[in-house]
């Protein structure tokens, strides 16, 4: 496998960073994951417009110009023969003596590799995943897609504990997201799923999703909603870039949908994988 390191496209082996990068020692850093099907990058405009966002909101500069990345992730992905699975693009403050505050002289990291992956005929797909719900422990600003991601992992450890593929958080009662995946519910035809802020990431599949409801004529909510509400859906779905859209059948205990995909979610995730083919 190929990285790529601060300019060189290099065995993944040997792809190195300095222990005093900011990244490894205050997770000072932000990152994307763009889906890649049939050799092509999916969404991958947005996932940019949300780096260049990130980025913007801890005032880190660019490691080269934006307009460039597209041009090194399919490079990237040409160097892997990548024709389906995930690129993973992080930034980081770089280097610099030990110290809280934004050094005046670091460079910005990019470091990226690639991911094979069946995102179409991931057998989960077939099935429906179950998931479970658990506290969101984390900071106040997840609308930055930061590297820091304790809480994240503590949270899908939870659910790999049980057998569940996601980890649904929950915090004053009501459901952010999941721990990797923006979570919606269905009842009476009508979609629901959270209204963007600092307490979510803006999804980038979350967005498409949209604009496929709305060719669709789906009516689509933008709310807070209980994890009551969550389990009385008549179906549950959950999107990311590598899981596309995945329909849920069991929220903790709760079977949803007589325990299959429901049919709105699985068109819904079938209409994803056209757009992006
Ligand atoms: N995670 N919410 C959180 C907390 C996420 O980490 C992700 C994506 C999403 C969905 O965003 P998008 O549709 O733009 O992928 C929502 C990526 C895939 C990851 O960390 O691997």
């Amino acid at each position: 496998r190929i990285a790529y390191v601060n300019g060189d496209f290099i065995p993944l082996v040997d792809a190195k960073i300095s222990v005093l990068d900011r990244g490894f020692l205050f997770a000072d850093g932000v990152y994307e994951v763009t889906a890649v099907i049939d050799g092509k990058l999916v969404d991958n405009a947005a996932h940019l417009a949300r780096l260049e966002r990130s980025l913007g909101e801890i005032e880190m500069g660019h490691p080269v110009p934006l307009e460039t990345l597209t041009a090194l992730q399919l490079e990237l992905a040409r160097r892997n023969s990548l024709n389906e699975g995930g690129i993973y693009l992080q930034v980081t403050r770089g280097a610099a003596e030990r110290d809280f505050s934004y050094p005046k002289d670091a460079k910005p990291s990019l470091v990226m590799f690639t991911q094979t992956r069946n995102l179409v005929a991931d057998p989960r797909a077939e099935t429906g995943v179950a998931v479970v719900t658990t506290p969101d422990l984390r900071w106040k600003r997840r609308d930055i897609k930061s590297v820091s991601m304790i809480a994240q992992t503590i949270a899908k450890q939870e659910a790999a504990k049980v057998g569940a593929a996601e980890a649904i958080m929950v915090e004053d009662g009501v459901v952010t997201e999941g721990s990797s995946s923006t979570a919606w519910l269905i009842k009476d035809g009508k979609l629901i799923t959270r209204q963007l802020s600092n307490s979510v990431l803006p999804g980038v599949t979350r967005l498409s999703v949209m604009a496929l409801c709305a060719e669709q004529g789906l009516e689509v909510e933008e709310r807070t909603y209980t994890v009551d509400e969550l389990q009385q859906a008549d179906e549950v779905f959950i999107t990311a870039a590598t899981t596309l859209v995945m329909p849920v059948v069991k929220v903790d205990e709760r079977v949803m949908s007589n325990g299959a995909p429901g049919p709105i979610a699985s068109r819904l995730r079938q209409l994803y994988i056209e757009m992006a083919k």
